[in-house]
């Protein structure tokens, strides 16, 4: 049995307070880490604050992006030495915001979410289609693709581990989301890669998201398909009521 996990992606939104206050106020509201795991991904600025907010409550603290490397002259950029100093549990990798903007390849992704094993860091990989491959009928071989190449030459324990967000690109902050038949032929698809991959335990045990439009009226029939195990929210996670209606979704 795969435990839920539901991801809040903030993206480049809210000043400090706002998201403290964000934490202070759903922290009680949130159900216990056994049922259903609660995770915020927050600008770096935010990390510090929010951590400490949610000290003792079951929210997990998740990071957008690093680098891949532990220090040097990379001037703007955060590694995931200092992650880890903070206590963050996960870290998004491979967006296609940072695909899309920022020169993201599968080979920092790759390297990335191998970093993030040697600093107690779970990844978040993302991987999905665009419009046009979708309409051109490359969306299997496409997302398969970013997966092994993501994945590649992770120990299996590592595998297991790592959470797979499948948000197809025209369905992200377009209000258009993937049929849940859609997202789950995809998802379903990603654990057959893995089970080629890492064996069928690792297939079994790796969760895998669904992000793309997700909201309080969609996210029912989504964790009911038999291979979306938790969703990966950026409008939706905003507001507190609407992200406590995911979460409790996913108990
Ligand atoms: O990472 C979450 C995301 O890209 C989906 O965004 O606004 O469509 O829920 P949204």
């Amino acid at each position: 049995m795969r435990k839920p996990i539901i991801a809040g992606n903030w993206k480049m939104n809210k000043l400090v307070a706002e998201g403290a206050r964000f934490v202070v106020d759903i922290r009680e509201s949130v159900p216990s880490d056994e049922e259903v795991e609660t995770v915020i991904c927050a600008p770096f600025v935010h990390i510090p604050f929010i951590s400490e907010a949610a000290r003792e409550f079951h929210i997990k603290i998740g990071a957008q992006n690093m680098h891949y490397e532990e220090s040097g002259a990379f001037t703007g950029e955060v590694s995931p030495k200092m992650l880890e100093d903070l206590l963050v549990d996960y870290v998004i990798i491979g967006h296609s915001e940072r695909r899309q903007y920022f020169n993201e390849t599968d080979e920092s992704v790759n390297k990335k979410t191998k970093a993030a094993f040697e600093h107690d860091l779970l990844p978040i990989v993302c991987v999905g289609e665009s419009l046009e491959q979708r309409e051109a009928d490359q969306t299997m071989t496409f997302v398969e693709s970013q997966v092994r190449q993501a994945l590649d030459g992770l120990t299996n324990e590592q595998a297991k581990q790592v959470v797979l967000a499948y948000e197809p690109i025209w369905a992200i902050g377009t209000g258009k989301t993937a049929t849940s038949e859609q997202a789950n032929e995809v998802c379903a698809h990603i654990r057959n890669v893995v089970k080629d991959q890492f064996g069928e335990e690792v297939a079994e045990a790796v969760r895998i998201q669904y992000g793309g439009s997700v909201k309080p009226e969609n996210i029912e029939e989504l964790l009911s398909m038999t291979d979306i195990d938790g969703a990966l929210v950026g409008g939706a996670s905003m507001k507190e009521d609407s992200f406590m209606k995911l979460v409790e979704a996913g108990k």
